[in-house]
């Protein structure tokens, strides 16, 4: 149906199609190009938009664009359409004191249902899910896009000691999508191996990113926890950190960013950063490279 504008009036369902289309444009079709043009036939009407991906915004539209709509294309069309050959982001959910989880490792859910739809929407939209050892261990997460329309990513976990057994939940989903990453010293004849060397009981998260990369991975999501999201931080991998912030206050529990500590103010960056309310929390959208 069209409006006073003339344009087509869009469900929530129907935009989060259009954000799945650009999604496979891009992985299909896009060749250096500075604007795309995205469309879609749902339920009848062939909806379709011209995105500047220099600019990051929507200049052309058949719809109307509400604030739900905008919402969901800021976040996700800047992703999508990166101009960097493999793009890692992060998110993490963390209390107004810097806590991601209680001290005990309970984590869920920190933040509100519909910052739980935003991470399931970054799993739908990445290439491939990295998580660090604990957080499957004390979270044992999915890692699935099950409240989402769109398909579940591969999933990592960096478990250089090969502790994880098949028994948690991110390796019982049918797709046999889900991997490990452990030290290259170590045997193991399991399928859902890679393994690469150790620095000081460590990976070096370039190899992480040179190895997924080579698995034609383009979108990198690093899911968490603290530890992890940090220690890619701190080598200037991240391109975007989503910090969703929750109105609580726990006082103490397992940290957000766990990183040297900064003696002076003067050396510190500010970041660019948008933010965007999610339910009761606000999310952070930083771009940092
Ligand atoms: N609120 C949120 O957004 C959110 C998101 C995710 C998780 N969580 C919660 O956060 C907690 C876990 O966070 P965390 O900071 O303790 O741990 P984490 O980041 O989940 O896991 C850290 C562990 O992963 C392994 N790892 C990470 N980087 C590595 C590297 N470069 N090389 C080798 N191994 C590497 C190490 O395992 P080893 O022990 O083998 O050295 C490291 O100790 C859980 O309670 C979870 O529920 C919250």
């Amino acid at each position: 149906m069209h409006n006073k504008s003339n344009k087509f009036s869009i469900t929530k369902k129907s935009v989060w199609s259009l954000i799945l289309q650009a999604k496979y444009f891009k992985a299909n079709f896009l060749d250096d190009k500075s604007q795309v043009s995205i469309e879609k036939s749902l339920n009848g009407i062939k909806y379709r938009f011209e995105y500047d991906i220099q600019e990051k915004k929507v200049i052309n539209n058949n719809f109307k664009i509400d604030d739900y709509a905008n919402n969901l294309f800021k976040l996700y069309l800047p992703i999508i359409f990166n101009n960097k050959k493999t793009y890692l982001l992060g998110h993490l959910a963390q209390t107004l004191d810097g806590f991601i989880a209680t001290q005990s490792g309970e984590s869920k859910y920190i933040s509100s249902k519909e910052n739980l739809f935003h991470i399931h929407a970054l799993r739908a939209i990445s290439d491939v899910i990295i998580v660090g050892y604990n957080t499957v261990r004390l979270d044992n997460p999915f890692l699935t896009t099950r409240l989402v329309k769109g398909k579940s990513p591969m999933r990592i976990i960096l478990d250089k000691n090969n502790k994880l057994g098949k028994k948690y939940n991110v390796f019982t989903n049918q797709d046999e999508n889900a991997y490990k990453i452990i030290n290259d010293n170590l045997r193991s004849s399991d399928h859902n191996i890679f393994q690469l060397p150790m620095t000081d009981n460590q990976f070096d998260e370039k190899d992480i990113v040179s190895l997924v990369t080579k698995l034609n991975k383009k979108v990198i999501f690093i899911e968490g926890g603290g530890k992890t999201i940090s220690s890619f931080y701190e080598k200037n991998l991240l391109n975007k950190l989503h910090l969703c912030i929750s109105p609580i206050i726990l006082g103490k529990g397992i940290s957000s960013f766990i990183i040297p500590k900064k003696d002076s103010l003067n050396e510190l960056i500010e970041h660019k950063v948008s933010y965007h309310k999610m339910g009761c929390d606000i999310l952070c959208d930083i771009d940092l490279c």
